[in-house]
């Protein structure tokens, strides 16, 4: 070999080693990015972490809650509302009613025909989409068109009616938003959430405002039961069921609600009640704790919302939710490092990741993972991401999915700590009694919204949470029962409840 092709053969070997060097350290760096991801869900899962001393905690808290909003009004970021519900449906109910749910952007009529016997002979239902619009503009234009809707329902459906079959047409009225009860058929409107903002109405009495839109469309209907989505399910529950002593609603929102004895609503002095309960609306998706497990995603999100410092359990577990905190921690990790690809500024867009996506990819069961491959393309512009990439987003939809789960458990057994059904003593003046000493009964929750319902690793996560708390001995006398339509129905059960009553059962001396 001359002295040229000696050079040529050194440069060559030069060469390869710095392209090698290169390569190897490209892969040592990105190898670093991603145990820097890797490192960054672990820490994530630690923060979100709710192992059963934690969830312990939240229990004892919800139930101190609960007792502090009973105690005084504002003594509780849990509003603990009265609903004027003294007497639940227990079956005997019969002849045909209506109802309205309203709770979201979408509204649904119902007519239910009860037969007694705990038995619904006939059930209609029609789903209605409000116009974006009437949600911003004024109380007289929204209910005209919910009075135009329901007119044109019952037009409809109750041609065919016997007259003894239509007992004054009394309808139920299912409003899923906060409302200060005045009696369980008046109310007036706390505030609005999920985005409507109908400024007219707060502090307005909404079945006043029903019942004059009724009248303006010639209908002949009384608003008989004025009740939020957590006590119709409640309510549907107990037709089924007269163990059942609370209910729950875990979809886009949450909220809970429970059979309370009159005299532990010290707020409401002299209050008498011929079953000696009353239902209370707790609007727990408000409850906060110093011992929920808060992340920096729950921090950001929460003071990029329209109500900031409100509904903080809300924002940790339903279904408005989860899908955004998914999305955040991906955002921060494609900040941190190239794992997803180019930056995608989809990433940015607050609420892009709806929750039946999110939850579409921790489902995803195919060996390639390809919905998760799919809907990364789809809805947040990332494409090509590896298996092990596609991994580790369902393991972060799993940490988001399990922690709300559990919290929601949490809340859950909390209601029945307060109400001495989870096997200790329950709690007395705001303190906690350790011991095991009530006396066990079948406890029946229901439970409606599309997270528990339609996410079965959801509702996994959720009855492993509540019988880990409560623990073997009380678990078996603890069921949750799915209310499929349970807001709606049960308002309609409750003005047949009430219609069939001539004497006010509550009393507030
Ligand atoms: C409302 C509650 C309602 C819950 C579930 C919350 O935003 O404040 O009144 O029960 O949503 O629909």
């Amino acid at each position: 070999m001359g002295k040229l092709g000696l050079g040529l053969a050194v440069a060559c070997a030069v060469g390869s080693c710095a392209i090698a060097a290169v390569m190897v350290g490209r892969r040592v760096r990105s190898r670093r990015r991603w145990w820097r991801v890797v490192r960054a869900l672990d820490e994530f899962e630690e923060a979100a972490s709710t192992p059963v001393g934690r969830l312990r905690q939240v229990v004892d808290a919800m139930a101190v809650e609960m007792h502090a909003g009973l105690a005084s009004e504002g003594g509780s970021k849990l509003k603990m509302l009265l609903t004027f519900v003294d007497n639940l449906p227990d079956g005997s109910e019969s002849g045909i009613y209506y109802a309205l749910h309203v709770g979201g952007t979408n509204f649904r009529i119902l007519r239910i025909q009860l037969g007694g016997q705990r038995s619904i002979l006939g059930h209609d239902v029609e789903r209605k989409p409000i116009p974006q619009h009437l949600l911003t503009r004024t109380s007289e234009e929204f209910f005209d068109f919910i009075a135009l809707s329901l007119k044109e329902f019952v037009e409809r459906k109750g041609n065919n009616l016997q007259p003894s079959q239509v007992r004054g047409k009394d309808l139920g009225f299912t409003f899923s938003f906060p409302v200060k009860q005045t009696s369980v058929s008046s109310g007036t409107l706390i505030k609005w959430t999920k985005g409507f903002a109908i400024d007219d109405m707060v502090e307005k009495d909404v079945v006043e405002c029903l019942q004059k839109a009724l009248s303006r469309r010639g209908l002949d209907m009384n608003v008989a039961a004025l009740v939020n989505d957590s006590v119709g399910t409640l309510a549907v529950g107990h037709f089924y069921d007269k163990d059942t002593v609370a209910a729950v609603v875990i979809g886009t929102d949450t909220n809970a609600c429970y059979l309370e004895r009159a005299d532990a609503i010290i707020k409401c002095q002299g209050l008498l009640t011929t079953s000696g309960g009353m239902v209370i609306n707790m609007e727990w998706g408000n409850f906060w704790s110093s011992h929920l497990p808060r992340t920096s995603y729950d921090i950001d999100l929460d003071a990029e919302s329209q109500n900031p410092n409100d509904q903080g359990f809300e924002k940790m577990i339903s279904g408005m939710y989860l899908g955004d905190i998914v999305r955040r921690v991906i955002c921060n990790m494609s900040l941190a490092s190239d794992i997803f690809g180019p930056f995608s500024s989809k990433l940015s867009t607050r609420f892009v990741l709806s929750t039946p996506l999110m939850a579409a990819m921790h489902e995803d069961d195919s060996p390639d993972l390809s919905e998760v491959a799919k809907i990364l393309e789809e809805t947040l512009d990332i494409y090509d991401v590896p298996l092990k990439v596609r991994k580790l987003v369902v393991k972060i939809c799993d940490v988001v999915t399990r922690r709300a789960a559990r919290l929601a458990a949490a809340g859950i057994v909390g209601i029945l700590k307060k109400i001495g059904r989870d096997g200790t003593g329950g709690i007395t003046s705001g303190r906690i009694k350790g011991v095991r000493s009530g006396k066990l009964r079948r406890t029946v929750v229901a439970v409606e919204g599309g997270l528990y319902t339609s996410y079965a690793i959801f509702k996994e996560y959720l009855n492993e949470a509540v019988a880990e708390i409560l623990g073997e001995e009380i678990a078996p006398y603890v069921i949750l029962k799915v209310m499929e339509d349970g807001s709606g129905i049960g308002a309609a059960m409750l003005a047949a409840s009430n219609s069939a009553r001539s004497v006010d059962t509550v009393q507030v001396l």
